[in-house]
């Protein structure tokens, strides 16, 4: 026996256990990418009534894995049962958008499953759960799941900005022809969705300022924004499906460095406002963070110029809006 059976299994809930999402994030879970090489995981997996037959078949590959850090995994069609003692929690399963639909559509489609599901959570999961919304609109299906699950803290619903965190970071390496690893302070303001905020203003390489070393604003209006605030869109229509690989990755990092910290990094989540930079308060909103000790922590008092402001703005606005289309389901 090794030490890394020695750690008590943490329990992940995963939704959407069939859909193309979890095909790609229930591998990493269970092969230590998330919450370490040493860390068990036992896996509790919900998807509908007429997925559970595909999920028998995600279970039968997991298993032939043989993961030594997959400590347990089941398959149920009850939130009650998927969410029994949860510590963590991805909400992926949604109706992803295809070809042609609009975001509106979506959320009337999924506001009904984060209700009931932040009622199951509220009532059995474990009391610190860490809850990450995958499943489009996001931000607004967290702040549904936060508000259905008033016994639990505000602070442990969030939303997914990460991918677009990633993408962003990826566009500028590209530009700059420098390291990833080395681009710092980077964020994304807002809503999941093209209105978000891809923000380089603070964003340094090697301790240089990402503007001053690009010093090219027409590639920053005309690429980097639309580039980033599109790209999920790109991906629909040259797969016909939404991205899958890379929103799992997204999840994987957020999770990691909610729980393992984020080494002094900023990262991107999306977090229940405390009414900083003018936000409503309770709304999920993308906002940068450092994470350490198994909590976030918002960056504040970032300088805002008009056209953040405005920018900031023009997503708040959306998020205001999708939350005024929902509020009689609260
Ligand atoms: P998919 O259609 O392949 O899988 C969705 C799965 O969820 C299906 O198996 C479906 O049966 C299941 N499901 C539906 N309703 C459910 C419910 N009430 N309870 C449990 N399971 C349920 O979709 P996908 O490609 O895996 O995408 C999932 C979601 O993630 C979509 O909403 C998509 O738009 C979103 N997404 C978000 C981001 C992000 O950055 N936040 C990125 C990519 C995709
Ligand atoms: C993405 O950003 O890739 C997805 O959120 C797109 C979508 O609408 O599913």
């Amino acid at each position: 026996i090794t030490s890394s059976t020695q750690k008590a299994p943490i329990r992940v809930a995963v939704t959407g256990a069939a859909g193309q999402i979890a095909y790609s994030l229930l591998f990493r879970i269970a092969s230590g990418d998330m919450l370490g090489a040493d860390q068990p995981v036992i896996l509790q997996l919900l998807d509908l009534p007429q997925a559970q037959q595909a999920v028998r078949g995600v279970i039968m590959e997991l298993h032939d894995c043989a993961f030594p850090l997959l400590a347990d995994v089941f398959a149920t069609d009850n939130p009650e049962t998927a969410f029994q003692d949860a510590q963590i929690a991805i909400l992926v399963g949604a109706r992803p958008r295809s070809k042609g639909m609009e975001r509106a559509d979506l959320l009337h489609a999924n506001a009904n499953i984060f209700t009931a599901q932040g009622a199951a959570l509220n009532k059995v999961a474990s009391r610190d759960v860490k809850v990450l919304v995958v499943g489009n609109p996001a931000n607004t299906n967290a702040y549904i799941a936060m508000k259905s699950a008033p016994d639990l803290p505000a602070r442990n619903f969030t939303a997914m900005l990460r991918l677009d965190h990633n993408r962003a970071l990826n566009q500028i390496a590209l530009k700059t022809g420098r390291s990833l690893n080395d681009i710092e302070q980077l964020c994304v303001w807002g809503n999941h969705s093209p209105t978000m905020y891809a923000d380089y203003r603070f964003a340094t390489i090697n301790g240089q300022s990402v503007p001053q070393l690009i010093n090219d604003a027409q590639w920053y209006a005309e690429h980097f924004l639309p580039t980033v605030a599109k790209r999920g869109v790109a991906i629909i229509e040259a797969r016909g499906l939404s991205s899958a690989a890379s929103a799992a990755n997204a999840a994987i990092e957020h999770v990691r460095d909610w729980v393992l910290g984020s080494k002094g990094r900023w990262v991107t989540m999306g977090v229940p406002s405390d009414g900083a930079y003018g936000i409503l308060e309770g709304l999920v909103f993308g906002l940068p963070v450092v994470c350490e000790n198994g909590e976030y922590r918002v960056i504040k008092d970032l300088p805002i110029d008009d056209f953040s402001r405005e920018r900031i703005g023009i997503t708040l606005k959306e998020l205001e809006d999708e939350r005024a289309a929902v509020a009689h389901l609260l």
